[in-house]
């Protein structure tokens, strides 16, 4: 038999090297020959650690399973997928996986992560397959009308921006992948680094070949150690195999490609500032234009895009733009990965067709909170997205329908509240955090940020409420439509979303007790 048994980080956090080690020692005292096989996450994290076992009729899930339920899983005779207080039963028959669309993470925690054969047995490699046989400008095409746009959070169509690097001339092109994952409740880029590796490296392959870039950088942030060794490790697997290198699966194109590490810098995830961190110099952002395309990495035309957007590519190429363009609403086609965080009751990634409303999300995929109180808020888009009530549950997951009510879906990370929140403490979090991650280039984010912090504190002592809630108001315009990037551009969402949606919140003192 073989036992499966995730070493992505998330569930090592839960627990999976212990349960690994003990079913390691059980398998031993009983005499069993089994063959364990460290597979990625599928990323439901409320049930992890997961185990499966390969049985004649298919998988079958155990979770979450701790290392004291080890001895009583192989009593009920675990290894033919035996009945116990922690089986679930057929993986693709849980409701969290049952309800999902998995294009991009289709293959994500199934298997082992390096394993090449296994990637190819479940399609990969097809999609750079065809584009090799393709001229690039067809590339490009395909990925222009599939309609994808960028997973890190900007939503800008990847086809658009590649246009850009192909009919720009230059006798170097780059492809960098942006696997700085910043955003709170963001973990889509790490899971798809850890437990399906290929397909990163096949989407930043075929960006290669559509824009006639040769070199390519993912970017990491240093807090993922485990996503770093397991692309390393990937890549080196297919430069042998000749995915990578100068003859692109036996075609004339030549692709290859390096990891690199970031240094804990937030800001580090905008594009130029990224560029900077990798070119050797202080993470600061750079002015635009030019933009990345025409003078990104190194001054050379570069194509810089989220590892969900590199990552979805493959499926496009494999399948045709029609294909992908069928799924989602409005102007947000194919899938989005959603990451389910915080105070909620089933959290983990949630791969859908953009439409899913937030209160389905909330609600009925995550199951409410995990306190079971009320839930107050929920903020979408990492610490510089809003907060949005309860009345605001029936928006679609779209990019145009979250912007009409003041918010963003980014990189689809939301994080859920319960009716404890304090959106004052939240709303002093953001300045917190903005004023700690700016990198200090513009005066609005730099200054405004400290100054806001400042004011949020006289409101929460207090102190005339009705002229500090204005200047904050201010303050957040000028930050909003000030500042040189995201950062300090963003940070208004949580704060004035907070303000807007729950103004009891921002009472003063003695009234804010009254009204409780
Ligand atoms: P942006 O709107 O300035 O740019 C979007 C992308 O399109 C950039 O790569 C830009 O270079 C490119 N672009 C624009 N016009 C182009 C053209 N004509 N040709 C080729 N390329 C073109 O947005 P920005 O500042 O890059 O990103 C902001 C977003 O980042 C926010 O929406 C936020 O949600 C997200 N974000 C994500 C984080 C994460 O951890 N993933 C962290 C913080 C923010
Ligand atoms: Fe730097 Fe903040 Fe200005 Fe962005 S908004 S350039 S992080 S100071």
């Amino acid at each position: 038999p073989r036992i499966y048994i995730p070493a992505d980080s998330g569930a090592l956090a839960l627990g999976a090297e212990k349960v690994a080690k003990a079913i390691e020692a059980e398998l031993k005292e009983r005499g069993v020959e089994a063959k364990i096989v460290r597979n990625g996450s599928r990323g439901a994290y409320f049930l992890e650690p997961m185990v499966e076992v390969a049985t004649a009729e298919g998988r079958v899930a155990y979770g979450p399973v701790k290392p004291s339920d080890v001895k009583s899983l192989f009593d009920s005779g675990f290894l033919k997928g035996g009945h116990h207080k922690r089986w679930l039963g057929a993986p693709d028959k849980i409701p969290f996986f049952a309800k999902q669309t998995r294009l991009t993470f289709a293959r994500c925690g199934i298997n082992d992560p390096l394993s090449l054969d296994a990637y190819k047995s479940l399609g990969g490699l097809r999609g750079l397959q065809n584009a090799v046989a393709m001229a690039p400008a067809d590339v490009v095409k395909q990925v222009t009308e599939s309609g994808l746009r960028g997973r890190g959070g900007a939503g800008f169509p990847t086809g658009i921006k590649w246009k850009t690097v192909l009919d720009t001339a230059g006798e170097q092109k780059y492809i960098v992948c942006n696997a700085d994952e910043g955003d709170s409740a963001t973990f889509a880029d790490r899971m798809i680094m850890e437990g399906d590796p290929f397909v990163l490296i096949e989407g930043m392959a075929i960006a290669g070949i559509a824009t006639g870039a040769t070199k390519g950088f993912v970017y990491i942030r240093s807090e993922y150690p485990h996503a770093v060794a397991t692309m390393n490790k990937a890549v080196a697997i297919a430069r042998k195999a000749g995915v990578l290198g100068p003859s692109v699966l036996g075609s004339p194109n030549a692709f290859d490609m390096e990891i690199r590490v970031g240094a804990g810098a937030y800001v580090c995830g905008e594009e130029t500032s990224l560029l900077n961190s990798l070119e050797g110099k202080r993470g600061v952002v750079r002015a635009k234009p030019p933009l990345p395309a025409i003078q990104g990495l190194f001054g050379k035309p570069t194509v810089i895009n989220n590892v969900i957007s590199l990552a979805s590519v493959p499926i496009i190429m494999d399948k045709g733009a029609a294909y992908y363009k069928d799924f989602g609403m409005g102007r947000s086609r194919g899938t989005i990965p959603i990451q389910i965080a915080g105070n909620v009751k089933q959290g983990g990634l949630f791969e859908t067709a953009f439409g899913l409303t937030l209160g389905e999300i909330v609600d009925d995929i995550g199951g409410g909170t995990a306190s079971g109180r009320p839930v107050k808020a929920v903020q979408v888009g990492g610490p510089l997205g809003a907060y949005f009530p309860r009345a605001l549950f029936d928006t679609p997951f779209d990019y145009e329908e979250f912007a009409k009510r003041d918010g963003l879906i980014g990189h689809a990370g939301i994080t859920v509240f319960d009716d404890s929140a304090d959106m004052m403490k939240q709303a002093r979090f953001a300045m917190e955090f903005c004023a700690i991650e700016s990198c200090g280039k513009c005066t609005p984010c730099r200054i405004g940020s400290t100054r806001g912090v400042e004011v949020l504190d006289k409101l929460a002592a207090g102190i005339e409420p009705e002229k500090n809630l204005a200047l904050v108001t201010d303050l957040c315009n000028t930050m909003k439509f000030g500042s040189l990037c995201a950062l300090g551009g963003f940070t208004p969402y949580p704060v004035m979303s907070s303000i807007t949606h729950f103004p009891d919140d921002f009472k003063p003192a003695p009234a804010r007790v009254a009204a409780e």
